[in-house]
């Protein structure tokens, strides 16, 4: 396949905004829920499997509406924030109109909080979608009134997520990285095969060593069983903690500027401490007090190109293996899981087992961010024209398969339209 390393055309930059606005039509929910009081605007990921609010759904859809409606971006937020606890902590689901959907919410494996909010979290791109909201929308004013409840949840996110003083944080089941059956954490939840029930034992044999301490966050992590700093999460919390760094600064906040930049260099340096791996080239997630490498090759190990100040030696060795034909540079780029690894699989398998081989569109859109900012904007474009093809061959899915673009999942899935943040950033 050429390198298609041209600005996306006119015609697919307008096709797609077409595509972004009648998705965010279709799934906005709106409402008023009685068991807290609280209304909500926020466009859900699918209409037909996942009605409710996710938390880093979210923030994709933020950032894809701040091109196109402002004030849907905003509400997506402030309705996000709404039902914030007490300690900080944002539910990764809100379940606003969970009474009308009984029958589906029985099928999920999903830790409650509340009967309407879960107790999980999901990675923290929640500053960068205020960013990008305030960006190009009411800036100050809108910083003014969201960065509180931010400031909230990152505290949450240091104070109980990150327990062994190196500034990274853990997650404590699969399911908190966003990638639930990614085959990063099949031994750990020993699977063997490729069936949804055997991913439902593996789940609720992680989960159900919380359940006699009532989820005690501490004592969950004193399990040390499943107490993950997983790659994609910290590198997306060191951006984050940037940006947040940057947040306070643009409120005169000198502390609070100072508190986010140190936070981010201490869990930057633990990043390269801990989990890069100088045989493979590659950066692992890292388990338990002991921190024992997971050594399975997923797009996750690549995360750290997003960030500008790895060194030479290491960007060169991650994009070595983006451009490895029998890795990842497949036809349609970024496979979720290397394709030389036995687990890929580039279509759906076992029921719906997801990350374990298909393109999603949010790894795309923070990889070939990661790709620019390392100088190869041209890799970035044909990323992004690839992902347009997808798009036309299959329309707004869940994922695509890399050797063909036949779309899996849910059909017009919501944060695949981050995609219009990338080809807008590729365009200029
Ligand atoms: C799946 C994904 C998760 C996402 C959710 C809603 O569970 O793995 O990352 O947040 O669907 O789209």
């Amino acid at each position: 396949m050429d390198l298609q390393s041209h600005a996306p055309t006119t015609e697919n930059v307008t096709w797609l905004k077409e595509r972004v606005r009648g998705i965010h039509e279709r799934n906005r929910q709106r409402g008023t829920a009685s068991w807290c009081g609280h209304s909500y605007d926020f466009t859900c990921p699918s209409h037909k499997t996942y009605p409710f609010q996710w938390f880093w759904d979210s923030c994709f859809h933020a950032i894809a509406l701040s091109h196109i409606d402002i004030k849907k971006a905003e509400a997506e937020l402030f309705s996000l924030l709404k039902n914030q606890h007490d300690d900080g902590f944002i539910s990764h689901v809100t379940f606003w109109q969970r009474d009308v959907y009984e029958e589906m919410v029985s099928t999920y494996d999903i830790a409650f909080r509340t009967k309407y909010l879960s107790d999980e979290m999901q990675p923290p791109l929640l500053a960068e979608a205020v960013h990008a909201v305030a960006h190009r929308g009411r800036g100050i004013e809108f910083i003014k009134e969201i960065l509180p409840g931010v400031i909230r949840f990152y505290e949450w996110c240091h104070s109980v997520r990150s327990p062994f003083g190196d500034g990274l944080i853990r997650v404590i089941q699969p399911d908190e990285t966003g990638l639930d059956h990614s085959p990063k954490w099949d031994e750990l939840m020993k699977i063997h095969d490729e069936e949804h029930i055997s991913f439902e034992r593996g789940w609720k044999l992680i989960c159900d060593q919380y359940l006699p301490f009532n989820r005690d966050p501490k004592k969950m992590i004193d399990t040390n069983y499943f107490v993950v700093a997983d790659v994609m999460v910290n590198v997306i919390y060191i951006e984050n903690l940037r940006v947040l760094s940057r947040l306070c600064a643009s409120l005169g906040d000198t502390e609070g500027e100072k508190r986010y930049a140190d936070r981010a260099a201490l869990a930057r340096k633990s990043l390269e401490d801990l989990c890069w791996d100088d045989l493979d080239g590659l950066y692992y997630d890292v388990n338990g007090k002991e921190n024992k490498k997971i050594r399975v090759n997923t797009f996750t190990s690549l995360m750290p190109l997003l960030l500008s100040d790895i060194d030479q030696a290491k960007s060169d060795r991650l994009m070595a293996h983006v451009l490895n034909p029998e890795e990842y540079w497949a036809t349609y780029p970024i496979p979720s899981t290397a394709m030389n690894h036995p687990t890929f699989r580039p279509n759906t398998v076992g029921g719906n087992l997801v990350w374990r081989g298909p393109t999603w569109m949010n790894s795309n859109w923070y990889l070939a961010r990661g790709l620019i900012r390392h100088g190869r904007m041209d890799l970035a474009r044909h990323i992004a024209n690839q992902s347009i093809e997808c798009m036309k061959t299959s329309g707004v899915r869940e994922y695509y398969n890399p050797n063909d673009a036949t779309g899996w999942g849910a059909p017009d899935f919501s944060w695949s339209t981050i995609l219009l943040d990338l080809v807008m950033e590729v365009s200029s």
